[in-house]
């Protein structure tokens, strides 16, 4: 893990939802699991205090990009910084998601919102059979360019129906479940909340294992300030240094 000053090498809008920030580090880039993210800083001036946490979203060599949507203050400061800019980097941190699967699993991956990148930069990494991406409308749907890698099915959904199955993502999960066996998948998912939940008593109806990245704000991202408390089956747990991808049957609740 390093805590370290980069200068942004790009920062531009991809689509009506995403940002995509490129800079280069050796030192966090070493080493980096899908699931695992930074903490920025934005400003020398600590302005706004506290660090916002992103996935990595693709690490090729020394080059690293992080895709991001604007929430509130911190981002919209980040999607107004240029090239050349200054920010300060903690990475990588937290627990990646698993790679490596009992023979004969078909890996689904599940995403929505600011769950789009790590899942993404997994589908890029190892073989994954189904990448089902929910979003609002079809504005938001990734440019091909950046699923050129991903060797996955991608199906989406979009609220407005305007691409893809109309609906939520869960829409797209339900018209899987009638094609494949339960006991062969293995889930991972990463979003908003009430999607997490909805996969994960999906998932737990039918005995299916997975995993899912919980979305907690994190002020310190690594265990010191218990700002990012989870409850799992055995008491709490730290999201930014156990988590933040936890096992289904780790886990008591979402969000
Ligand atoms: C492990 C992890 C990885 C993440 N990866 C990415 C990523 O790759 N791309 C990306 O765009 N975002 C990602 N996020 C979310 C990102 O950290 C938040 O969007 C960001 O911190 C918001 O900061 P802000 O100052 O813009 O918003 P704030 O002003 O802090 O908040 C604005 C609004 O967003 C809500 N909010 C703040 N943080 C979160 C959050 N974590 N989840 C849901 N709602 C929140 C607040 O309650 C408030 O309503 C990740 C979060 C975690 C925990
Ligand atoms: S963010 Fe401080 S303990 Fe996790």
């Amino acid at each position: 893990m390093t805590d370290e000053w980069v200068k942004i090498i790009n920062n531009e809008k991809v689509n009506g939802k995403y940002y995509k920030l490129v800079f280069h580090s050796e030192s966090l880039s070493e080493k980096v699991s899908p699931g695992q993210f930074v903490q920025i800083l934005l400003n020398a001036s600590l302005d706004p205090f506290l660090r916002r946490p992103f996935s990595y979203y693709r690490v090729r060599g020394s080059r690293i990009e992080i895709l991001y949507e604007i929430l509130g203050r911190g981002t919209a400061l980040l999607a107004k910084k240029k090239k050349g800019d200054p920010l300060k980097m903690m990475g990588p941190l937290g627990r990646p998601f698993t790679q490596s699967l009992k023979a004969g699993k078909n890996r689904v991956l599940i995403a929505g919102g600011v769950g789009v990148p790590p899942l993404v930069f997994l589908a890029e990494k190892i073989p994954v059979d189904f990448l089902l991406i929910g979003t609002k409308s079809k504005d938001e749907i990734l440019p091909k360019k950046e699923l050129a890698r991903v060797k996955a099915e991608v199906l989406y959904s979009t609220n407005d129906g305007s691409y893809g199955a109309k609906g939520y993502v869960t829409v797209l999960l339900r018209e899987l479940l009638k094609k494949e066996r339960p006991e062969n998948l293995f889930i991972q998912t990463c979003g908003p909340a009430p999607m997490m939940q909805a996969v994960f008593n999906a998932a737990r109806a039918r005995g299916i294992e997975g995993e899912a990245s919980i979305d907690k704000p994190m002020a310190c991202g690594v265990g010191a300030c218990l700002g990012c408390m989870v409850k799992t089956k055995t008491g709490w747990a730290a999201s930014c240094t156990e988590g933040p991808v936890f096992r289904f049957d780790e886990m008591r609740e979402w969000g």
